[in-house]
């Protein structure tokens, strides 16, 4: 794989904080006016592979809707880079350089593989790109480029995962935040997937992962945080958490 859509350069003034590292400072979020996040703070470093993990119903999804502007925020104050991003609708969040790959990978059935890939690159920058991402998306995924012209729904779940990855990565992101990757996936196609996201942090693209999964993904991120009842619990280098007494009853069944 020798080419795929590297991270934005940084523009003048936001090298300090890394313009593809992700703060988050006493985030409140939820629905109809109840809170489901409490005071979520977190840092998300450049370059690297961060996993989100918890139980169901922590928060994780609607963590990832409220970074991506698709839920509003009660209070709190989010960064990418020096960027703040509250308050910003979903469209200029992306303009800002995060895409996401939402909770069961959203790809249109019925439009063809190249299509789809093209409603990634919706914003103009990434849309005079167009070709040229194109190109690297499909060196990083040859079976998008076989397809490209079929219907989606030809797919199988581990293409179709593929797909939505590429989806994000058109718009040539510096953060990535993929929801639930390996949902429904088959234990081969998951590691597969686990070492795309793997390989696009060492290529320079942040990556932010929720995933249910928790063995095999603090076996291959770098950091990891872990939600509970909408709060941070714990935190630290995936490795140390893989080896966490409490990580290992709670989600590991050991
Ligand atoms: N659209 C919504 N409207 C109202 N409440 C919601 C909505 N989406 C989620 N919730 C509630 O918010 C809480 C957190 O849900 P969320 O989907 O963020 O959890 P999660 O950690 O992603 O869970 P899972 O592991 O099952 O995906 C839950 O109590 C859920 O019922
Ligand atoms: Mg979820």
């Amino acid at each position: 794989m020798s080419s795929a859509p590297s991270a934005q350069p940084a523009a003048p003034g936001d090298a300090a904080a890394g313009a593809g590292s992700l703060r988050i400072e006493s985030l409140r979020a939820g629905y109809d006016r109840m809170d489901v996040l409490h005071e979520v703070s977190l840092e998300i470093p450049e370059h690297r592979f961060t996993a989100l993990v918890g139980p169901n119903g922590a928060g994780k999804t609607t963590l990832l809707r409220a970074i991506t502007g698709l839920i509003p925020t009660s209070s709190g104050i989010t960064y990418l880079g020096e960027r703040k991003l509250t308050g910003r609708s979903p469209e200029s969040i992306v303009a800002t350089g995060i895409s996401l790959v939402p909770e069961g990978r959203h790809v249109f059935p019925n439009m063809s593989v190249r299509d789809n890939l093209a409603l990634g690159a919706y914003l103009r920058p990434a849309r005079v790109r167009f070709e040229e991402t194109y190109e690297e998306v499909c060196a990083m995924f040859p079976i998008l480029r076989e397809r490209a012209r079929q219907s989606a729904k030809t797919l199988s779940g581990g293409e179709a995962q593929m797909l939505a990855i590429g989806r994000a990565l058109m718009a040539r992101p510096r953060l990535l935040v993929v929801d639930e990757p390996s949902l429904g996936l088959a234990p081969q196609v998951v590691t597969r997937v686990f070492q795309t996201l793997r390989s696009l942090a060492d290529r320079g693209v942040t990556v932010f992962a929720v995933e249910q999964n928790v063995r095999q993904i603090l076996q291959i991120a770098d950091r990891a945080y872990v939600l509970s009842q909408g709060r941070i619990v714990d935190q630290g280098s995936a490795r140390e958490l893989l080896d966490h007494p409490e990580i290992r009853r709670a989600f590991l069944g050991m």
